[in-house]
């Protein structure tokens, strides 16, 4: 008795007094977690005893209440645990360890008329921190108006940082790489005039954001499971170095509506001392809830071609006719003169579809297909595609039919000119005029400002808006790939149908614009990446914009090699071969690689790594007993080193080396290409020479007997 009621005391004394501490399994984090002596809830993490975050302070700003940021009293802390695998649908490996130590904090804060309670859990993984906060059902918050999140990340030290502007609606930026006392973000590269307006504060910026330490940490903050919440933003203090989050507003100038019981999405921290630890990272994913999805059977993970490429160099349109103001439901577009460019007709789509049987792609995008694009751009009108309408020269049937016949399957493209209401209303009609038409998966895009008019894309009717469509797309058995949407934050383990996103700035801006400079695919993957795939469009063979226009300046800021590489390096399920088919038809010896890559992984080893300067990554295809390589650099020359010591033992493997031709630039000679192929095995380490702005692609498939004839020993 005695004994239990020291205990009692000791247990209450140290919950609200002492610090809770937790160290992660293999005991290379630790952590603490106490409120101060001003009742502020504040936590520390710490990296091989060094520290990572100073005490951090948590809370809300909450419409018509206190701030809920101190005043706190711990009432209840709990301890749990996990160490279990799981395997994702599709992914980078075939099986993921979710191995953490939880901690859950219960801090109530009273204050005369109004008390408040929330759980704060933090769990600690061998790669990071991850927590959330819960508000359960209570008398003082059970409708209530979010104004904004204040939670800290109070860093050490002025960190190299890899950052885009803060800005609700777009991450199409290039990323800026300055000290976290350089940040100034109506000043970033290439933000001009327009995108100036939309950048909420000069010194806010985006997640995923990349950090490094002048001692060599690398530090990556992002979020996980955004759900019914906006997206987080972050606020630098440039002289202390501390960030506090920053939700993305609504129309009407708060962060959320929320009611309780409810949870905010996970806050990660995820840190190492190499940077392909932050890569090979899965916290995210296991921060995400898993699916719920009975049958997966029909999500397929694949390559495609698409009627894309040619509007985006300006050689073909989405628009059948020139006119402007056309409104959808007024025109009689039948008797409208079509512009003789329309790229989605059914003479071209059929091209697409033989060229893509032919070399065993099994997807075609077709963009321009349906009625509306005379006056989508910039009107910020609410009715102005119907996605059931095609334009006259684009039979529905006969594609339909013509594409089965080879075995092909059509991707549906619905631009809702981020009228994300009006997709709304007609989401049901357009899923099903899909599935009639033998459609399974949907590229959605939201260019221009979001109506409901004042909403954000990062807020939260948008945040919801998404979930919402693949949600309802999985009730039709369909795959949605996002563009302009939300950055992904893992939710592709919930909902295996949201195969991908864009939400980067992707290979198109090389179309038209100052582009993305070399180094921009060796950063992506440690920001926009962390939270799921991306639809990057990689595979331009004509790297010079000029082929299509002598007056054009503009150019991919690569060599024809590193855009084989980006196969590999920028994962995703859904990769596309970006180019024009003739582009292909021309130089099939390279296009052997798009052909032989796979989509879906069982392994991935990330060989060498750095943000800002090079990447090498080797993955093996899903159920074969085939790996492949890619390597690139930024606008540096460079030998990237892939020891093969993951090949299975006692056999030989081709490897296809695809890379820069000796004389590859990426500016002044970017498509001169060699293919070699060699014997290798896992003693072997290859050296591949990439030019500046260049890449090498390598394939490893077992070797013949003919192949051991042939071929000499690399
Ligand atoms: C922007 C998308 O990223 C691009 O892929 C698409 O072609 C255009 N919007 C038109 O929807
Ligand atoms: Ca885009």
């Amino acid at each position: 008795m005695k004994i239990l009621s020291v205990f009692l005391l000791f247990y209450i004394f140290s919950a609200s007094v002492f610090a809770q501490n937790m160290s992660s399994p293999n005991g290379i984090f630790s952590f603490s977690f106490k409120v101060n002596d001003s009742g502020e809830a504040v936590y520390d993490l710490f990296y091989k005893s060094k520290p990572v975050l100073k005490a951090s302070k948590l809370g809300f700003i909450i419409k018509d209440q206190p701030d809920l940021k101190s005043g706190f009293k711990i009432v209840e802390t709990k301890n749990d645990a996990k160490n279990e695998t799981w395997n994702p649908v599709w992914g980078e490996v075939k099986t993921i360890r979710n191995n953490y130590n939880e901690l859950a904090v219960t801090l109530e804060q009273k204050t005369d008329n109004l008390t408040r309670k929330i759980i704060v859990r933090f769990r600690l993984f061998d790669d990071g921190l991850g927590f959330c906060y819960e508000f359960p059902v209570q008398d003082g918050l059970k409708y209530f108006t979010l104004l904004d999140e204040k939670t800290e990340f109070n860093l050490t030290g002025d960190h190299k940082t890899f950052w885009i502007p803060g800005d609700y609606d777009s991450q199409e930026y290039v990323y800026n790489t300055t000290k976290l006392s350089g940040i100034n973000a109506t000043k970033g590269k290439y933000v001009n005039e327009i995108a100036v307006k939309s950048v909420f504060a000069d010194n806010g910026v985006q997640t995923p954001l990349m950090m490094k330490t002048a001692d060599g940490l690398y530090i990556n903050i992002h979020e996980a499971a955004l759900l019914n919440y906006p997206a987080m933003h972050i606020f630098v203090d440039r002289q202390n170095f501390s960030l506090t989050s920053h939700l993305a507003p609504n129309a009407v100038g708060s962060a959320a509506f929320l009611q309780t019981p409810m949870q905010t999405p996970w806050r990660t921290i995820i840190v190492s001392d190499k940077a392909a630890d932050i890569l090979a990272s899965k916290m995210i994913l296991n921060l995400n809830e898993p699916t719920k999805y009975t049958d997966t059977s029909w999500i397929k993970p694949q390559k495609f071609v698409g009627v894309w490429w040619g509007m985006h160099v300006g050689t073909e349109s989405w628009n059948y006719a020139d006119v402007n103001n056309v409104k959808i439901d007024e025109t009689d577009w039948k008797s409208l003169k079509p512009n003789g460019k329309h790229g989605a007709n059914t003479a071209n789509v059929k091209k697409y579809i033989d060229f893509a049987a032919k070399n065993g792609i099994q997807g075609v995008l077709v963009e321009g297909w349906n009625v509306g694009w005379e006056d989508w751009f910039g009107n910020w009108k609410e009715n102005v595609f119907d996605f059931i309408t095609p334009y006259p020269d684009f039979d529905v049937k006969e594609l339909q039919n013509y594409a089965a016949s080879k075995g092909v399957k059509l991707i549906m493209h619905h631009e809702t000119s981020a009228s994300a209401s009006n997709y709304e209303r007609r989401l049901d009609e357009a899923f099903r005029f899909m599935k009639a038409n033998g459609y399974d998966a949907v590229k959605t895009g939201y260019v221009g400002r979001i109506i409901p008019r004042g909403e954000n894309h990062d807020g939260q009717w948008m945040v919801n808006h998404y979930v919402h469509v693949v949600k309802k797309a999985a009730e039709y058995k369909i795959s949605v790939d996002s563009h302009e949407s939300v950055r992904l934050t893992g939710l592709h383990r919930t909902y295996p149908n949201w195969i991908a996103a864009e939400a980067a700035r992707g290979n198109e801006f090389n179309a038209w614009s100052e582009g993305n400079p070399p180094e921009h695919e060796t950063i992506l993957p440690f920001t926009r990446l962390m939270g799921g795939p991306m639809d990057y469009t990689p595979g331009i063979f004509e790297i010079k914009m000029s082929k299509y226009d002598p007056k054009k300046t503009n150019q991919v800021h690569t060599t024809l090699a590193k855009q084989l590489a980006l196969y590999v390096t920028m994962y995703s399920p859904l990769q596309m071969a970006a180019d024009l088919p003739e582009n292909y038809e021309s130089r099939l010896d390279a296009f052997q690689f798009i052909k032989d890559v796979a989509v879906d992984w069982d392994d991935t080893k990330i060989l060498e790594a750095e943000p800002g300067d090079f990447l090498t990554i080797a993955r093996k295809a899903k159920g074969k007993n085939e790996w492949f390589v890619g390597a690139i650099t930024d606008e540096n020359a460079r030998t990237a080193t892939a020891s093969l010591d993951f090949l299975a033992p006692n056999m030989q493997y081709v490897a296809t080396i695809y890379a820069d031709a000796k004389n590859a630039d990426w500016e002044k000679n970017p498509m001169v290409y060699e293919i070699k192929s060699y014997l290798v095995d896992r003693k072997t380490a290859l050296k591949l020479q990439l030019a500046n702005g260049g890449g090498a692609a390598v394939s490893l498939k077992p070797a013949t007997p003919a192949d051991q004839k042939n071929l000499k020993s690399y």
